[in-house]
């Protein structure tokens, strides 16, 4: 990727989890931990773009060469964060791991506990952002990612086909890839085919994405 390829481009990548909040102390969030979005973030500035990396609540420094980081904590902020950062970009990566449902209402005093008394919280649905960057008529280049337990290939390509995006990223998870773990394995889909990219580092797999994007981008967009 010494190439420069992206130069010239706007970049923005979204990493980590969203919290969403029950009461002062509680939330509602996942288990990434961001560490395939950084990856992702710094082999795009490495291969020469300007890189805005949109941070869900984790604990990671900024990689080196990225241009601007926007920290936020619910999947609402990151929505509002990404709708701003992509309004000159060329290209939107989604590897964060954003909430699809938050607590319909936020408590402002602390839930107490009911001692035998089962507690509901009512939940509503989320933003969805890459959705919401589809439906506009000016569009970066969108790319996804799906995380899976199960009948991955068939989530991803419906999830491709349904949000319109130009390409996503699948990753089964479980068995020490996926959320968390060091190493991931992924397999592109868009309208070429499918793309193996087997087990490796997230920051090797960052960068062989971020090729493929490079070379699909040029291809549609260049
Ligand atoms: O952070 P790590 O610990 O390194 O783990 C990496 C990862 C497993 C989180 C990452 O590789 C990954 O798969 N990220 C996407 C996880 C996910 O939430 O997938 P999903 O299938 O729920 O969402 C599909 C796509 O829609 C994603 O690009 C997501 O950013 C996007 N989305 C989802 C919900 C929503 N409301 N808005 C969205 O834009």
């Amino acid at each position: 990727l010494g190439h420069a390829v992206l130069r010239g481009r706007k970049v923005v990548v979204s990493a980590g989890p969203t919290y969403e909040d029950i009461d002062p102390v509680r939330f509602i969030g996942n288990r990434s931990s961001g560490r395939m979005g950084f990856a992702v973030a710094e082999a795009a500035a490495q291969a020469g773009a300007e890189v805005t990396l949109v941070a869900g609540p984790v604990s990671l420094a900024t990689p080196p060469g990225v241009a601007h980081r926007v920290d936020v904590r619910s999947a609402t902020q990151m929505r509002d964060a990404v709708v701003a950062a992509t309004a000159n970009a060329d290209i939107y990566i989604g590897a964060a791991a954003v909430g699809d449902y938050r607590p319909a209402e936020v408590s402002d005093h602390k839930i107490k506990k009911r001692d035998g008394a089962a507690l509901e919280l009512s939940l509503a649905e989320n933003p969805d952002i890459l959705g919401t960057l589809a439906a506009q008529t000016v569009r970066p280049f969108l790319v996804g990612f799906a995380a899976e337990t199960h009948d991955v290939e068939r989530y991803a390509r419906d999830k491709l086909a349904r949000k319109g995006l130009d390409m996503i990223a699948a990753n089964q998870v479980g068995g020490g890839l996926g959320f968390e773990a060091a190493d991931n394995a992924l397999t592109l889909y868009g309208p070429e085919g499918a793309i193996e990219l087997p087990r490796a580092s997230k920051t090797e797999l960052a960068r062989q994405l971020v090729a493929k994007i490079a070379e699909r981008y040029a291809a549609v967009r260049g």
